[in-house]
């Protein structure tokens, strides 16, 4: 299609002024090349929640589903701000977006580009994609506290994992991964203690392994897998890993590849039953915003993996590329966020005819 709905979720603290840049982007490519973002900005978050007392309610979720796509910023308050509890945005806003729409696959690639500076001393050629679990898992909210308050207070939270949800997943990943150059799969978990969990996942992953004989398997522990995240993260192609593995991974991963401000990630509903949404791996960092310094790399990134998503592979890979070049000439060096998003639109280039 040439035309497109775009919910817009800025969200809190540089969300607002990350996505701002994203959506700059977004609009420098595909203007010229005759296709039309039609973006509606819902103002959800703290701000939001503070006045209304509300977070995300029914009606907008029915709005939401609405939309071919979502671009979504970073919502969630300074850890500090007694107004608004930890977790209330998370799991009523994002959680209930993922979670809602059946966003199974939780995409996040990690690449060094050019011109990036890695806090490893040879951190090698990095380029891989990690297909996190997304709706199910420890984020699942199956838990609760008995005797709450006292000296014997329990508190649980139980990690659900359902066949269907980690093979569709797994399915994903090894798709993923027979169309990359290097074909590597390597699963990541914890076995050796989540026996029940890691089964299941290893037993889907032996299932499909002999589907896909063309695409190398491996599996790691989360606890070595970090091990090597810093010593050697060049050996990995496509990590499947549950929920919150990949969640912790990602900012390693974020890290390692130069700064969590330049890493995307895509909350795919593969089966196109809802709309998808893309955002930056990062969160709302309150201890920057309003500085204009954040970088809008990731959620610009985003953007592009919301453009092939939506069928314009060709416009998403010059997004990608303007960004390559920008990084390769400046670096992550000190410039204003909204320096960055001009910078990348001079980047862009002719549309090809
Ligand atoms: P964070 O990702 O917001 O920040 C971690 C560190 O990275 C901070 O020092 C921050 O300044 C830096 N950083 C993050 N993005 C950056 C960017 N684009 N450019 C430069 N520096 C950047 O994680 P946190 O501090 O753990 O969480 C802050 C809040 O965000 C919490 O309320 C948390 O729940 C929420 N959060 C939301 C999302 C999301 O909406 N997807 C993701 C993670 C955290
Ligand atoms: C992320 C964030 C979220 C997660 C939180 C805010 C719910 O850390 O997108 O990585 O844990 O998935
Ligand atoms: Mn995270």
């Amino acid at each position: 299609a040439r035309s497109h709905s775009i919910a817009v979720l800025p969200g809190d603290g540089i969300g607002p002024e990350v996505v701002a840049e994203a959506v700059k982007v977004l609009d420098a490519v595909t203007s010229p090349a005759g296709v039309t973002l039609e973006k509606t900005t819902y103002p959800l978050g703290a701000e939001h929640w503070l006045e209304t007392g509300e977070v995300l309610n029914e009606d907008t979720m029915e709005r939401l589903r609405g939309h071919d796509a979502i671009l979504f910023g970073a919502v969630g308050a300074a850890p500090n701000d007694k107004r608004v509890p930890s977790g209330i945005l998370e799991r009523d806003l994002l959680l209930k977006l993922r979670f809602g729409f059946d966003h199974f696959v939780n995409l996040r690639p990690a690449t060094l580009y050019p011109g990036t500076t890695s806090p490893l001393a040879n951190p090698g050629e990095i380029d891989f994609v990690v297909v996190r679990e997304g709706t199910e898992g420890l984020y699942a909210g199956n838990g609760g506290t008995l005797r709450t308050g006292t000296e014997h207070e329990i508190a649980t939270e139980v990690s659900v994992n359902t066949a269907h949800g980690v093979r569709r997943l797994v399915r994903y990943a090894f798709e993923l991964a027979a169309s990359r150059e290097r074909r590597k799969l390597t699963l990541v978990h914890k076995h050796n203690v989540l026996v029940n969990a890691g089964r299941l996942y290893q037993r889907t992953v032996d299932e499909f392994a002999e589907q896909f004989p063309e695409v190398a398997v491996d599996y790691m522990h989360i606890d070595a897998a970090t091990i090597f995240m810093t010593t050697d993260p060049a050996r990995f192609d496509v990590i499947v890993t549950d929920n919150l593995f990949g969640d912790i991974l990602t900012d390693q991963a974020g890290a390692v590849t130069g700064g969590i401000g330049l890493a995307p990630s895509g909350n795919i509903n593969a089966e196109r039953t809802a709309p998808s949404m893309f955002e930056p791996v990062h969160g709302s960092a309150p201890d920057i915003a309003g500085t204009g310094t954040a970088q809008p790399t990731a959620a610009i990134l985003a953007g592009a993996m919301m453009l092939e998503h939506l069928g314009h592979a060709d416009l998403a890979e010059r997004v990608e590329r303007a960004v390559r070049r920008d990084l390769e000439l400046r670096g992550t060096s000190a410039r204003s966020t909204s320096q960055v998003g001009d910078d990348v639109v001079a980047l862009l280039g002719e549309p090809a005819v």
